[in-house]
């Protein structure tokens, strides 16, 4: 065998360099490098890529690292734009059928949640329609899960999460970690979720606007459900009739994840629960996994 095998050329440079990787100790690196490549070099095959379009790339790259701090993670907005926030959650975490199922967790959980006791109200700005949102946590065999933590945060009614509108919104306006109760069952005081864009004005705003996305996502409120002995699952409750359910700017909306928000006329009922009458209802239980269970198969 000549030289020539191990040469870079257009038809074989794939082979070439994932070689180059062929003595990398870590198998898992060496599984990850070698098909990156692979992947890589055909896409670039596929499109015939200009020097042009290469150079706009490293630009656009070099902007969304520059446009990311502690505070704001393009990459990660790249990366939810793209789908693959939704596919590598919906891989490492398939609910079997039997679990609640799992969504991005965005970029707005950046505070912790104030502790909040079972019943208060979130939505501390005062803007919006009341709503009661309430559901029960249980195991996968349908059993309670007393003393679940359910971790909430959603934007305001204008579209905005505090941490958006500092000095704007109160602290920690609309989030709140609640502990279930004894059998599992968690409510609090909050307003109908509202559709709102994610942030536009860097790179990732740029390549929606080229090509012709929008960047609204549909109206809904985010969980961390968590409790010893299960897995926790990441999700979010959507409203349904809403617009952009169709058409999330991150892919997030599941059909099993999307709820009714239904008008309740009941002083009696309103008065039980602090709100003014009439309120809306959302309901959403959650189901765990238990931390032992194997991991499901895709479905
Ligand atoms: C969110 O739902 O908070 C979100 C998710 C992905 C990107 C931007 C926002
Ligand atoms: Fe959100």
């Amino acid at each position: 065998m000549g030289t020539s095998q191990h040469l870079f050329s257009e038809e074989r440079s794939a082979e070439v360099v994932a070689a180059s990787f062929a003595g990398t100790p870590d198998p898992r690196l060496r599984q990850l490098t070698t098909a990156l490549v692979k992947h890589l070099h055909a896409f670039v095959k596929e499109v015939e890529l200009t020097e042009a379009e290469w150079g706009y790339a490293i630009d656009f790259l070099t902007r969304t690292g520059h446009m990311s701090d502690g505070a704001r993670q393009e990459f990660i907005l790249l990366s939810d734009v793209l789908g693959v926030s939704m596919l590598v959650e919906t891989i490492n975490h398939r609910s079997g059928g039997v679990a609640t199922e799992s969504t991005v967790l965005g970029p707005f959980h950046m505070v912790e949640s104030p502790p909040r006791a079972l019943g208060e109200n979130i939505a501390l700005d005062g803007k919006g329609t009341p709503c009661l949102v309430s559901g029960r946590v249980t195991g996968p065999d349908g059993e309670p899960v007393p003393g679940a933590q359910v971790d909430v945060w959603q934007a305001n009614d204008d579209g905005f999460y505090d941490v958006q509108q500092p000095g704007v919104q109160p602290e920690r306006n609309l989030r709140g970690l609640f502990t279930a109760d004894g059998d599992g069952r968690f409510r609090f005081r909050s307003v109908v979720p509202r559709y709102y864009p994610i942030p536009d004005d860097g790179p990732v705003g740029e390549l929606l606007a080229a090509t012709a996305r929008h960047p609204y996502r549909p109206a809904h409120l985010h969980f961390i459900v968590s409790a010893p002995g299960y897995r926790p699952v990441t999700t979010h409750v959507f409203v349904a009739d809403g617009p952009y359910l169709d058409s999330d700017a991150v892919f997030g909306v599941k059909d099993s994840l999307v709820r009714d928000v239904p008008e309740v006329d009941d002083p009696a009922r309103a008065a039980e629960a602090g709100l003014p009458n009439p309120f809306r209802t959302l309901t959403f239980d959650v189901a765990l996994l238990r931390e032992d269970s194997t991991a499901p198969a895709p479905s």
